[in-house]
């Protein structure tokens, strides 16, 4: 399994050139990418500013010596390269099994070419099967759980170490045992709308490719072409 990863973050790479804003993901796949481009970044000297999607992989990043700008700094990422937890034939997915969902999904908003990396494991007929993070404010949490229940959700706040799980924003991750979600869209939708609620894993319709390593090699999935990215 760890090689498949490597495979498709060496094989995003690629696409990586001299003057670039990049995004760089967040997981045990995206590292792959990050430990590629840090070394391009050494050897070749390659020139990039990679912009990071947690803190975890702030801190890879600099260890690689890879030159980091803040969100705030840049106006689009040329490119982004990030892992996922599952992805669908229409290209929908989830993401933030990690717990950096919300990170992950503001740099893909200001990202122009959008990719993922997964080994062959990640590729499902539906959504849901994965837990679906949702990220909420401290605030309320309990109540927004308890809505989660009575709508049958089978909510549960994720922990670390036996402590309730804290985002790199200081949320709480509270992940919806689905099973299978029918509507993909329909569920972001009520999810956007619910108060308390800062993002979602569900990443639909914005990814531009996915690479999939499996044994046989390497796969490079293209969406169709069509611009429906939440733009900031
Ligand atoms: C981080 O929050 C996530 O969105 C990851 O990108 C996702 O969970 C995939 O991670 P792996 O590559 O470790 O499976």
């Amino acid at each position: 399994m760890e090689e498949l990863k490597k495979k498709a973050g060496v094989a995003a790479a690629q696409y990586v050139s001299d003057g670039m804003v990049l995004g760089l993901g967040t997981g045990s796949t995206a590292r792959y990418f990050v430990e590629e481009v840090g070394r391009r970044v050494q050897e070749e000297g390659l020139c990039v500013i990679g912009v990071t999607t947690s803190s975890q992989t702030t801190a890879q990043a600099e260890s690689l010596g890879i030159p980091l700008k803040n969100i705030d700094e840049i106006e689009t990422i040329d490119l982004t390269v990030d892992g996922a937890d599952e992805v669908d034939s229409d290209f929908n997915g989830i993401k933030g099994g990690g717990g950096a969902l919300l990170m992950e999904k503001i740099v893909a908003t200001l990202t122009e070419q959008y990719i993922w990396v997964v080994d062959e494991s990640k590729l499902v007929t539906s959504l849901g099967a994965f837990k679906l993070p949702v990220e909420v404010v401290q605030y309320g949490a309990e109540c927004l759980f308890r809505r989660f229940q009575k709508k049958g959700y089978r909510p549960s706040f994720r922990s670390k170490e036996g402590k309730r799980f804290v985002t790199d924003m200081q949320n709480f991750i509270i992940d919806l045992d689905l099973q299978k979600i029918e509507n993909p869209w329909t569920l972001a939708d009520e999810l956007d709308r619910t108060v308390g609620v800062v993002e979602h894993g569900l990443f639909n319709g914005m990814v531009d490719q996915v690479i999939v390593a499996d044994k046989a090699g390497i796969k490079k999935l293209n969406a169709p072409k069509k611009d429906i990215r939440k733009k900031m």
